[in-house]
């Protein structure tokens, strides 16, 4: 049975691009095509990423993506939302076209269901699990392209079972900015009581008071009230900008939802972008030997680097200056490609909003977001 980790390896192989589809006026789905050889590399859970990776205006740009489709053999599909001065989503939105080619990392991520059984690992599980019975009620609270890796969650899941039931509220500006339109009128119609969508439009008026105006926590807790079955909820869904996504957490934790049941996905964390990769090579190792030595493992080889304390770099920068296939995405704390166990010594990590706490109890940390604290540090991404 193929593998599909939550957690493996990030590598990049480079597709071709099968199409690209118009989704709203600045949104597109784009299309890449996974030859046999690489379709074990490329299977994957509903709600994982993928990274993208090009080289724009003599700039190397990485950005990770949802995947918005469920596991099609021989395809993923992304959708990328034109940020307003977003060199990648300019670019993809504007130049990417079929016949294209460019660097995509294996799917990544744990933004998955871990209450209904998503792995396609085990689909006879997943039929017998279904046949079962696995009544769950889940809720997702997406904002703008924060639907992305819902579309493929919501598809799955109630595929899986005829008594699952989803309930979506998405936020958006107006109508116009609503991506997917179709295909969510489309689930609307193949499951009308299974799925409910609510659009929520902040500069729209819309009929019901509720659904009209940003999501504030007034506003929430009236959803939450009134809208959505809290107490009958197994699993929580939450994609969009750090300020809405931590409203929810924080509003959930308070009525007694349980950590475990929410899974949350930022788009960022609303700090700039760490450097990374160019900007990092131009740090060397202190002569006088006021130096952290940082050793790592990555493929089954091991690489040292001298960073000096003066410029106390994070661990991702530091290996970067020795090892250029050193894995990393958003260097936000984000997407959790950076991802590697801390083996001996001491590391400070500044941001985390990808680890689960089992596995930064297990000594797993970001490493773009991890500098050292000890003389000597060795860790591990292969672990
Ligand atoms: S590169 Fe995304 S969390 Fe470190």
């Amino acid at each position: 049975m193929t593998e599909t980790p939550t957690r493996r390896r990030a590598t990049f192989n480079t597709l071709t691009v099968k199409n690209v589809r118009k989704l709203t006026s600045d949104a597109v789905e784009v299309i890449f095509d996974v030859p046999a050889d690489l379709a074990e590399d490329y299977n994957y859970v509903p709600g994982q990423y993928v990274a993208l990776r090009a080289t724009i205006d003599g700039k190397e740009v990485r950005r990770s993506y949802s995947i918005c489709s469920e596991p099609t053999p021989g395809e993923v599909h992304v959708a990328i939302k034109k940020d307003f001065g977003g060199v990648f989503s300019t670019w993809a939105n504007e130049t990417l076209a079929a016949g294209d080619t460019i660097d995509v990392m294996n799917p990544q991520g744990a933004f998955i269901s871990k209450k209904n059984i998503t792995s396609m690992n085990n689909p006879d599980q997943v039929a017998s699990d279904a046949l079962a019975g696995g009544n769950l009620h889940l809720v997702a609270f997406a904002a703008g392209s924060g639907i992305t890796p819902i579309m493929s969650i919501a598809r799955s899941v109630l595929g899986q079972s005829e008594q699952t039931t989803f309930d979506l509220v998405y936020a958006n500006k107006s109508a116009m900015d609503v991506m997917f339109a179709e295909e969510l009128g489309d689930l609307k119609d193949k499951y009308p009581t299974r799925f409910a969508v609510h659009h929520v439009l902040s500069r729209e008026q819309r009929v019901s008071e509720l659904m009209s105006g940003r999501i504030d926590a007034a506003k929430l807790e009236s959803l939450l009230d009134h809208v959505i079955r809290t107490e009958a909820t197994d699993e929580w869904f939450l994609c969009g900008p750090f300020e809405l996504v931590q409203l929810c957490r924080d509003t959930l934790a308070e009525r007694g939802v349980s950590e475990d049941d929410i899974r949350y996905e930022l788009f960022t964390t609303g700090k700039p972008e760490q450097p990374t990769g160019q900007q990092g090579r131009t740090v060397e190792a202190d002569p006088a030997g006021a130096n952290f030595a940082i050793s790592f493992t990555l493929d089954g080889t091991s690489s040292r680097v001298e960073s000096p304390t003066s410029a106390h770099e994070t661990l991702l920068n530091a290996a970067l200056r020795v090892r250029a296939d050193v894995p990393f995405a958003c260097a936000g704390g984000v997407c959790g490609t950076c991802r590697a166990k801390v083996i001996e010594g001491d590391v400070e990590m500044e941001e985390n909003y990808a680890l689960e706490k089992d596995e930064v109890d297990a000594g797993y940390v970001l490493t773009c977001q991890s500098r050292p604290c000890s003389d000597s540090v060795k860790i591990d991404f292969d672990a």
